[in-house]
């Protein structure tokens, strides 16, 4: 096997000169903090979602706590999650003195089981001040049986949008379902602007309260504040507010991505669909699930299910790594992190459990060639065929 010399990571960003150019007039225009390129991005990212606001803040991480935060979940809330997420769902959670309630999830979507969040809210009623499913890789949750469940025991949902910016339910997209979605734009995201978020929502009072929260607790963000109409010498927090604004250098980036939107998404679709040919004869891989009837996805991460289970995923990652290719795990569950397992030992869910030690996110990137993927494919064969069968990486 003839190893490539440079090293193949999961997804590096992919920036052309229209996204330069954008940054460079926001570094001109002696406006680079919170200003009108974050109008712009904000207005095209509520129009694109179809929903009356769109909030930037900083990360998505951000987006999560403080659309948390304005729907009043504090100390003694509960609040429904699925185990397989980045850690910011629950760490939000906790943040506010809120329990996260962790939910297993579908082997196949690896998204938010149902069922479980009907047996929590069974159990914890009125106790249950939200849920937050995840759309994983892209692909939407069970929106439909998330919304009845929803309407019936009015718990609101806020989405986890974070790999699904480009995604769409039926004929809607993915930010105009539940009462807020949040999304990342963190540098290897579908759309980046290095790190940010969004809080898309269609409810005036909760996006002005996010508004609020996320500067300062101040009524009227900064650029506000020199225009004619709003100009007041003593803007005063009406709120002890955090301060979580994105840049205007950020939001130049994210404008730039945002116009090149169609060729990111058809260029990710199309690599996708090559992985998905390459790999179709691998029995031990099982390919992941991009299409539900109403989801339209948004192939954020390409995860696949290590199915022979006399691989040891972790050493299958290292033969990776010394043939030079980078790979992640989408995700590790939660609930066994150290804080979690140790604040909640109990929680057994069956299906996380199995994907713990099975799953595998490969590399891919619109900036990545056909090639490259091949490249992981025969490295994944080569591992198998040759290291396997010399029990090299057998547990
Ligand atoms: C499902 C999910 N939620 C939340 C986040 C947090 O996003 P950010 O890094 O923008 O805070 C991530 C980050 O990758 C994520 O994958």
């Amino acid at each position: 096997m003839n190893v490539r010399k440079d090293f193949l990571s999961l997804a590096i960003p992919d920036i052309s000169e229209a996204e330069k150019n954008e940054v460079i007039d926001a570094l001109n225009s002696g406006w680079i903090s919170t200003g009108p390129k974050v109008k712009e991005f904000e207005r095209l990212f509520a129009e694109y979602h179809g929903v009356k606001h769109a909030v930037a803040v900083s990360s998505c991480t951000a987006a999560l706590f403080i659309a948390a935060k304005v729907m009043g979940i504090g100390k003694g809330d509960y609040v429904i999650i699925p185990t397989v997420t980045w850690q910011s769902t629950a760490n939000i959670v906790e943040q506010l003195d809120a329990t996260p309630l962790f939910c297993d999830v579908y082997r196949d979507t690896l998204n938010i089981n149902t069922g479980d969040i009907e047996e929590y809210i069974k159990k914890y009623g009125k106790k249950v001040k939200a849920i937050i499913p995840v759309h994983h890789s892209g692909l939407p949750a069970d929106i439909d049986r998330i919304t009845e469940i929803s309407e019936s025991h009015n718990i609101p949902v806020i989405y986890d949008a974070a790999h699904a910016v480009f995604s769409s339910y039926g004929n809607k997209m993915a930010g105009g379902f539940g009462k807020m979605s949040a999304f990342s734009f963190y540098a290897t995201k579908n759309l980046t602007t290095g790190d940010g978020g969004m809080i898309t929502t269609d409810d005036d009072e909760l996006s002005e309260q996010c508004r609020t929260w996320s500067y300062h607790g101040l009524p009227k963000d900064s650029w506000k504040r020199y225009s004619a109409e709003n100009a007041s010498p003593h803007v005063q927090s009406i709120v002890p507010g955090y301060k979580f604004n994105l840049t205007d250098i950020q939001a130049a980036l994210g404008i730039a991505q945002f116009r090149r939107r169609e060729d990111l998404l058809s260029k990710r679709n199309y690599l996708v669909e090559y992985y998905n040919e390459i790999l179709k004869d691998f029995d031990w891989i099982e390919r992941p699930v991009f299409k539900t009837g109403k989801g339209r996805w948004g192939n954020h991460v390409y995860v696949i299910k290590i199915l022979d289970e006399d691989i040891d995923r972790d050493k299958l990652m290292k033969e990776l790594r010394t043939l030079n290719i980078g790979t992640n795990l989408h995700f590790y569950p939660v609930h066994r992190n150290v804080f979690y397992e140790k604040k909640y030992p109990d929680v057994t869910l069956p299906v996380a459990e199995w994907l713990k030690d099975r799953i595998l996110t490969l590399p891919l990137c619109t900036k990545y060639s056909e090639n490259d993927l091949k490249y992981v494919a025969d490295s994944l064969k080569y591992i198998y065929e040759n290291k396997f069968s010399h029990k090299s990486i057998l547990i």
